[in-house]
Parts: structure tokens; sequence; C-alpha cells
């Protein structure tokens, strides 16, 4: 039944969700934006280049489904019914947080967690949100935060690591394949792989065992992985034992040099030859025409080590490590990085 509708209603329902979601987001924005006298607009070759690379990824993220790099199911994954749960907690949230940014307070975290057993540059309220990444309620209310921010592209920009990783698998028995992720949070990459790549054992990584309580939710229904509750930047794996590395979101919060001391740990744990597939925020080696953008998120949320990583490039600090690298690609206000161990 599914296969019989022609591919123009997948695209027209695809754009209507995506449509749905954007569109309240962007007015709320620009109320929010003409209240406060603070927030300065954009130039209109900025705003521009915004709106050309948002349009791109949705058209790309039809066309990986079109040429077969994941299944058509992806684009209509957004979980609408957990997230509807979500945002009361998020609304009734908002009070601390407007509070805490009033009070420029980032080390507003719960004692009970014990902090102290976390590295000084993860003991802070990232984004300002509530308990830092150390509570389970910090993590139920995780996904659909992102998502907002991102007006419904979190996922899209999270799934485009996918095409890489299946053409590998194409290449290889995936029998024989692991694929490890670096920073997976609550579990939304994985969840994703999971749904194109179902055989394939995968592990996930987090420092919060608050987050990884919440993938475990996420991935209920994923046979094959496993969670680790460590720090990437000593990985508890033997050397070459993955033979698929990924990272989403994960480097931008990081200071420059455990950057690269993640990137060792990840060369380390990669089989000769093995893939390191990175999704991260854009960076102006690449992305020169979004710095308006880069620098307002600098800005407004509490991101104290992007800054330097939006100077920094990831393809560069890779080569550092030793990767080769395969491709650096653009994706809205996200750039991939794939990589080669040689
Ligand atoms: C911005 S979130 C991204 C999470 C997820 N990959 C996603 O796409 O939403 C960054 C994640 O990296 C984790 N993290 C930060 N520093 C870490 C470290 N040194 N080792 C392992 N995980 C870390 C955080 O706990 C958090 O879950």
């Amino acid at each position: 039944m599914e296969a019989d509708l022609p591919t123009s209603f997948w695209r027209t329902a695809y754009h209507a969700q995506q449509w749905s979601i954007m569109f309240p987001i962007a007015r709320l924005r620009r109320l929010v934006s003409a209240l406060s006298a603070s927030d300065e607009a954009p130039a209109a070759e900025a705003a521009h280049a915004l709106q050309e690379r948002y349009a791109t990824l949705l058209e790309r993220d039809l066309a990986n489904v079109e040429v077969g790099l994941y299944p058509r199911e992806l684009l209509f994954q957004i979980p609408f019914g957990r997230y509807a749960w979500a945002l009361p907690k998020l609304l009734s949230d908002l009070p601390s947080v407007i509070k805490r940014i009033s009070a420029r307070d980032h080390r507003d975290l719960p004692t009970e967690a014990r902090p102290e057993r976390y590295p000084a540059y993860y003991r802070r309220n990232f984004h300002w949100q509530t308990d830092g990444y150390l509570s389970r309620r910090s993590a139920e209310i995780y996904d659909v935060s992102v998502e907002l921010l991102f007006a419904g592209t979190a996922d899209v920009m999270r799934r485009q690591i996918i095409p890489p990783i299946s053409r590998e698998l194409a290449v290889r028995k995936t029998g024989t394949a692991r694929l490890l992720d670096i920073g997976c949070g609550t579990g939304r990459s994985l969840a994703q792989i999971a749904t194109a790549h179902p055989n394939l054992p995968l592990t996930g990584l987090d420092i919060s065992p608050y987050y990884l309580h919440e993938a475990r939710n996420v991935l209920d229904d994923v046979s094959d992985v496993s969670l680790i509750a460590e720090n990437a930047e000593n990985m508890p794996f033997r050397d070459g034992y993955f033979t698929i590395a990924t990272s989403v979101f994960l480097f931008h919060e990081l200071p420059r040099t455990v950057r690269r001391q993640v990137l060792a740990e990840a060369y380390r744990v990669l089989e000769p030859g093995g893939l390191l597939v990175i999704a991260d925020s854009a960076q102006l080696a690449e992305s020169g025409p979004l710095a308006f953008f880069l620098g307002r998120f600098a800005r407004n949320f509490h991101e104290p080590f992007y800054r330097e990583y939006v100077e920094d490039d990831l393809a560069e600090m890779l080569g550092e490590c030793g990767f080769e690298i395969e491709a650096v690609e653009p994706h809205f206000v996200s750039k991939v990085v794939v990589a080669r161990k040689p």
C-alpha cells in the first residue's frame, strides 16, 4: 500500500510536516526579537544563506531516501507523543532557566549528582539548562528542546551521518561490523542508525548516566545496543575494536585540548581502515556566510567553548590525529566530516 503512493505524495507530506514545525517557531522567534531590542537582525545575505541551507537540507534528506541511503520511515519518525509529554515539563522549567540566565549562574548543578566526579569543563549548565547534563529531568526534556531550537531539523541533521555509513556497509560484510556513537546522549542518532541498519551491533558511550537512562527508553526496541557511561577522553575499549565510529553535536562542547584527546581515542578504538563520521555545528572554515548566526548562538546560550570551536576546523583536527579526510559537507547549521583511519 505504502509503496504504491507516488513520490510526490511523500514529498508533500514531508514538507508539510517540516513546515508545520518550522513556521510557528520562526514566527515566535520574530516576535521575541521584536520585543527584545537587544537582539540585532541579520544582514539580508546572511538570512538568505540560512534559508538556502535549510531548503537544501530538506531536499538532501528526501534525495537520500530516494537513492536508498536510508528508509523513508526516518522522515516521519519524530516522536510527537514523547515530545508532547515532555513539553509541559520544558515550559514549567522556563522560569528557573530565565532566573539562571539573569544571574549568569552556570554552576547551578544538583549536589546529589556529585558534580565533582566529572571533568571541570563539564560541570556547568550548558545552554543554561536546568541541572546541566546531570539529572533525569534534564534528559527527559533535552530532545524536544533541541528539536525546537533547530525548528524541526535536529534529527534531520543527525541522520546526515547515515549515508556514509550505508555506503561503507554496502562494501563490507555487515555481520562483522561494529559501530560506536561517542557522546550519544539520549540516543537519537543511534535510534535512526538502528532503523536504517537493524542488524548492525551498536554501542553508545556518554559520560552522563542520566542521559543514558533516557537513551534506554529511546532505544527500547533496538535489540543489539550497549550503553556505556564513561568519559570519551579515555574509552574502555580495546584498540581497533570498532569498524565505524560516529559522534553528533559533541565537539562544540569540548575545550580545544579535550577535542583532540577524544579524536585520538576515536582513532585508537577504530580498526585500520575504519570510518569516523562526525556531525557537529558548522564552522567558519566552510560556513563563513553563517558567521552572524554562529556568533548569536555563542552569545545567547551558555556554550563557553563554542566560539573557539567555530574558528577551529574539524577536518584539520582529524588530519592532525592521523585520519584521512574523505568528505566535508555543510548541512544547514551543521557539518558532517567523514574520515578514515589509514
Ligand atoms: C550536545 S549533547 C549531544 C548528544 C547527542 N549526541 C545528540 O545528538 O543529541 C553532548 C553530549 O556529550 C556528552 N559528553 C560531553 N562530554 C563528554 C565526555 N567527555 N565524554 C563522554 N560524553 C560526553 C554529554 O553528556 C551530552 O550527552
